[in-house]
C-alpha cells in the first residue's frame, strides 16, 4: 500500500506533535473494528449518496468517492488492505486509504457526517446479520433437537425436582423443554431487532448537521425503520449493545444448564445417557476415563457472556452523555459474546448428534423412589371420592409402609394395600405402571406421548 503524503493523521493541522507510541498502541482499535469493514463502506456509500441527492456533493465526487469505496472493500476481501494503528480504527483507515486512491475529492465523505453516528450505524448493522447467524443456529440446534425427541417419545425417566425422582416423563418432554427455551431465545434476539432498528446516520457528532440531508433516505437505504429522534442519545446509546450482550447471556445460560444436565446424567452415578467418542475426551493418568470435557467448555463459557454483559454495564454506569472513549470497548466486548456463543452453539448442535439415552436405565430409575405414588392419590381423588389432600396422606402412609417392607409400590399385593387403604380394587396396579403414569399426564403442556407429538409436529412447522 502506497503511504500518503505525509503518513499523517487527519488532525495533524491542529495537533501538531505525533503522539507516543504508547498512546497510540493504547487508544487503537483497529486490530478489532476491523470486522466492521463491510459495514462502514455501506454506510459511507450510503452516505454520499444521499448527499448526491440533496445536492451537497456532485455526481463526479459521488462516483469517485464509491469506486474508491468500492475498491478499498476488495483490497480488504482479499487480504490485500494494510491496516494501520496510527489511522486509529476502522473509519479512518479506510478515510486515509480513499485519500490515496482518489486524492483530495475524498475529504467530501466525511461532510454531514462524524465517527460518533458512524460507528454506530456500522455496528447495529453488524448485530443485526450478527443475530441473523445466530437465529439460524439456533434453528438447527432446534431440528437436532426434534429428531432426538421425535426418536424418544416413549423412553421413559425419571423427571426430577431437586434433583430426586419426582414424575415420570418421557425423555422427549424434557428435550421439549430445551426447544421451548431455544425458541424463546430467537424471540429474544428478535425483539431487539425492533428496538435496534433505529438509524443513527445523520445525528453526526452530537448536534446534529447545518447541511441539509435526508435522513429517511440513508434509513431506507441501509435497511432500518426510521431515524432516531434525538441526536445527544443517539451518539451516547448503547442500549442495544447491552439487548445483545443480554441475550447471548441468556442463551448461553440455557446451553450451560443442558450441558450440566446432561454432565449429571453421563455419570456413573445416574448413568442415564451415553455420550459417543466424538464429544469425550480421555484423562492423562486414568487410563479408564471418558470425559464429558466438551459439556463442561459449554457450561463455564456462560462465565465469559456474563461477564461481558457486566464489562458493558459498567462501561455506562455513571457515563455522561454523550460520546467518550469508553465506548469505544463496546466492539471487543460484543465481538468476543458473539464468537463465544457461535462456537457453543456450532459444539452443541454436535453433541446433540452424539448423545443417545440409556432407555433401560432410564426405566429403571424411574422405578425407583415411589415416583407414581402422585398418580395414585389422583386415582384415591378420582375412584374413592377422598379430596386430595386426604388422598395425599393416605397415599403418604403407604409409600411408609412400602418402605418399611423395602418394596417398591408396584410390589405390594392386594392385602398390603388395603392394611392401609381399604377397599381398593386390582385396579389400582394400573395407576402404578409408569407408561401408564406419563401417558395419563394429558393436560395441555403435559408429558403424555400425544402431547409431545404435537408439540414435534408444531414446531416442525414453525421452522
Ligand atoms: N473508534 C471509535 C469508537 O469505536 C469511533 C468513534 C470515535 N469518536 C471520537 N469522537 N473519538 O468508539
Amino acid at each position: 500500500m502506497t503511504k500518503n503524503k505525509n503518513n499523517k493523521t487527519i488532525w495533524n493541522t491542529r495537533i501538531k506533535n505525533n503522539s507516543s507510541l504508547l498512546f497510540q498502541k493504547t487508544t487503537n482499535s483497529i486490530d478489532i473494528d476491523k470486522r466492521l469493514y463491510k459495514e462502514d463502506i455501506l454506510g459511507s456509500i450510503a452516505h454520499v449518496e444521499m448527499l448526491f441527492k440533496q445536492k451537497i456533493i456532485s455526481f463526479k465526487i459521488k462516483n469517485k468517492i464509491i469506486y474508491g469505496l468500492n475498491k478499498i472493500k476488495k483490497e480488504i476481501d482479499n487480504k490485500k488492505f494494510d491496516f494501520n494503528t496510527k489511522y486509529e480504527d476502522i473509519h479512518m483507515n479506510i478515510e486515509n486509504r480513499l485519500f490515496e486512491l482518489i486524492g483530495e475529492e475524498a475529504g467530501y465523505t466525511h461532510t454531514a457526517r462524524s465517527r460518533n453516528d458512524q460507528v454506530i450505524t456500522d455496528f447495529k448493522i453488524w448485530i443485526k446479520s450478527a443475530t441473523n447467524k445466530i437465529n439460524s443456529i439456533l434453528d438447527t440446534i432446534i431440528g437436532s433437537s426434534l429428531k432426538l425427541a421425535e426418536k424418544n417419545i416413549e423412553t421413559i425417566m425419571p423427571g426430577f425436582t431437586h434433583l430426586k425422582n419426582a414424575q415420570a416423563v418421557s425423555f422427549a418432554h424434557y428435550l421439549m423443554a430445551y426447544v421451548e427455551m431455544f425458541h424463546r431465545d430467537k424471540k429474544r434476539f428478535n425483539n431487539n431487532l425492533q428496538s435496534l432498528n433505529e438509524n443513527p446516520l445523520g445525528v453526526a457528532a452530537i448536534a446534529g448537521t447545518s447541511f441539509n440531508i435526508d435522513r429517511n433516505y440513508t434509513t431506507k437505504k441501509l435497511g432500518f425503520e426510521r431515524p432516531s429522534n434525538n441526536s445527544i442519545d443517539t451518539v451516547s446509546d448503547r442500549d442495544f449493545v447491552l439487548d445483545f450482550l443480554y441475550s447471548v447471556s441468556v442463551c448461553s445460560m440455557h446451553l450451560s444448564r443442558i450441558s450440566e444436565e446432561l454432565i449429571i446424567w453421563n455419570s456413573e452415578g445416574f448413568n442415564l445417557i451415553n455420550l459417543s467418542d466424538k464429544v469425550v475426551t480421555g484423562s492423562s493418568i486414568m487410563p479408564q476415563k471418558k470425559n464429558p470435557d466438551l459439556l463442561e467448555y459449554l457450561r463455564g463459557k456462560s462465565g465469559s457472556t456474563y461477564g461481558n454483559l457486566f464489562s458493558m454495564l459498567t462501561i455506562l454506569k455513571g457515563l455522561p452523555l454523550s460520546y467518550f472513549k469508553d465506548l469505544q470497548d463496546d466492539k471487543e466486548i460484543v465481538f468476543n459474546s458473539y464468537d463465544t456463543l457461535l462456537n457453543c452453539l456450532k459444539i452443541f448442535n454436535e453433541i446433540l448428534k452424539n448423545v443417545s439415552p440409556n432407555k433401560r436405565r432410564m426405566l429403571e430409575l424411574a422405578s425407583s423412589g415411589y415416583i407414581v405414588a402422585t398418580d395414585l392419590a389422583d386415582y384415591l381423588v378420582k375412584n374413592h371420592s377422598m379430596s386430595f389432600r386426604n388422598a395425599y396422606k393416605k397415599t403418604a402412609a403407604l409409600v411408609n409402609f412400602a418402605e418399611k417392607k423395602k418394596k417398591n409400590l408396584n410390589e405390594l399385593n392386594l392385602e398390603e394395600f388395603n392394611e392401609i387403604i381399604p377397599k381398593l380394587t386390582n385396579d389400582v396396579f394400573k395407576v402404578l405402571d409408569l407408561k401408564n403414569s406419563v401417558n395419563s399426564k394429558k393436560s395441555y403442556g403435559g408429558t403424555s406421548f400425544s402431547n409431545i407429538k404435537k408439540m414435534i409436529v408444531k414446531y416442525k412447522k414453525q421452522k
